[in-house]
């Protein structure tokens, strides 16, 4: 079967053979933590061996619960923020169709997402779209205590309880949450929902592969052991320390690159499937990897879209930045370009082409382009949008973050920074036992 291919050619020319090569010995030292469960941050350590420990009587028991769901409800609204939404929201985008949300109900209901925001217009848009349907809501809260899904999901939990009685809405309710500390595992006890465990040692930008991604992606109608095997086979691929170990390879490009001064990675698709598995990527490496003063800052873009807008800056702004290119080998569909007897728009030439065919011809001429404006290339390639490939490509990025963090030297399991915004907000609101913290920032407006 095909794999996931990285080729880093194009980046080793600018920093040279021997600045990557000098990363080697941290990069392997950075493998025997995560393999040995050492290292800073080691208590968060499991979703290393994560794909192959899922016992097969929990995925049969997601599949069975998501078969639920499917026949109770025509909506599915999936409640959380951070890395409790977007992994799910990332497969789900890549492997539906492009204008499912348009389309009616088919085989599985469409799954919505609440609780990433906390816009007033979207949650009250969301109760009205929601008001003669049939829904349920899958809730994920880590810590059970996260303000923004804890508000959307008062608001669904009330809405639902009205359309179709609180007995009933309990069994269209699923929790995934701690095994036992925190609010939504209360009341999840107290109202006797079903639930799922997020385990103790997987952080939550690291738990796609958890029930908090996987129920979701069996809800929307995806192949959740495929998936799986994808991960398990990314696992081994990426267990040893060596030069063809594709995690290794590009952990060591990217900080060798941040050691040349290129302090910002844009992470590129060709592909507008792929926007959200950029968001995900952006959360995985921002928090794992900035803090203490240090990391390369994650941005992500849509080619050639954002070649119509952020192009300009790529190809001739401040050369600090480098590029990771996610390339689609195979689109699933094939369409030809049809001839024009006028040939106003000049596109003649391309006609009987494949649209893909011009897409990947952008993306050549595109990265011959940046890398002549001084911008270093590192292409990922990938067979197809599929579920054994993106579980490939989930347990890569993650298995080269956590070699990275550590060459890059920061714990990178932990999020000590999302704590200030939140403590100012409470402050800001009143909230008992932040007396002295609303005194404070009020002194301060
Ligand atoms: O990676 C993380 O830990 C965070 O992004 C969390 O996933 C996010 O803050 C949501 O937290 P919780 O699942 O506790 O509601």
């Amino acid at each position: 079967m095909k794999t996931i291919e990285i080729d880093i050619q194009h980046a080793l020319s600018f920093t040279g053979r021997e600045a990557y090569d000098s990363l080697s010995q941290e990069a392997v030292k950075g493998i025997e933590n995560l393999e040995s469960n050492k290292g800073a941050g080691s208590d968060y350590h499991g979703w290393v061996t994560l794909p192959s420990d899922i016992p097969v009587s929990q995925l049969e028991d997601i599949k069975a619960t998501a078969a639920s769901l499917q026949v109770s409800c025509d909506y599915v609204v999936c409640v959380g923020i951070g890395g409790s939404y977007l992994g799910a929201k990332a497969v789900i985008e890549a492997l539906d169709n492009s204008f499912a949300s348009f389309m009616p109900r088919g085989k599985y209901p469409k799954v919505l997402f609440a609780g990433q925001n906390i816009g007033e217009d979207y949650m009250a848009e969301l109760r009205d779209f929601l008001s003669d349907k049939r829904f349920g809501i899958v809730v994920v809260s880590k810590s059970g205590t996260t303000t923004e899904p804890a508000i959307a999901f008062r608001l669904l939990k009330e809405q639902l309880e009205k359309q179709v009685g609180r007995s009933a809405a309990k069994d269209l309710i699923v929790a995934v949450t701690d095994a036992s500390r925190g609010a939504l595992r209360t009341l999840a006890s107290q109202e006797g929902y079903k639930t799922y465990v997020i385990p103790d040692n997987v952080g939550g930008r690291f738990s796609v592969l958890t029930p908090v991604g996987l129920l979701p992606i069996a809800v929307a109608g995806f192949d959740i052991d495929r998936l799986v095997a994808g991960a398990v086979s990314m696992m081994e691929k990426t267990r040893l320390a060596s030069s063809g170990n594709p995690a290794q390879t590009y952990a060591m490009m990217r900080n060798a690159l941040y050691r040349d001064g290129k302090k910002i990675e844009i992470l590129v698709n060709y592909n507008p499937k792929l926007h959200y598995f950029g968001e995900w990527w952006k959360q995985l490496y921002g928090e794992s990897e900035g803090k203490e003063g240090k990391g390369i800052f994650p941005a992500a873009v849509d080619f050639t879209t954002d070649l119509h807008s952020m192009g300009q800056w790529i190809q001739q702004g401040e050369r600090t930045i480098f590029e990771t290119v996610i390339s689609v080998e195979a689109s699933d569909r094939e369409l030809r370009i049809p001839a024009d007897e006028a040939n106003l728009d000049g596109i003649n030439f391309m006609s009987g082409r494949r649209v893909d065919e011009v897409n990947k011809m952008a993306e050549l001429g595109t990265r011959i382009a940046h890398n002549e404006g001084g911008v270093p290339v590192i292409k990922i390639t990938i067979p197809r949008l599929c579920e054994h490939t993106l579980g490939e490509l989930i347990y890569f990025f993650e298995k080269a973050c956590g070699i990275s963090g550590y060459i890059l030297g920061v714990n990178p399991f932990d999020q000590p920074g999302v704590e200030a915004y939140k403590s100012n907000m409470f402050a800001l609101l009143g909230k008992p036992g932040y007396e002295a913290e609303t005194q404070a920032i009020q002194s301060k407006l």
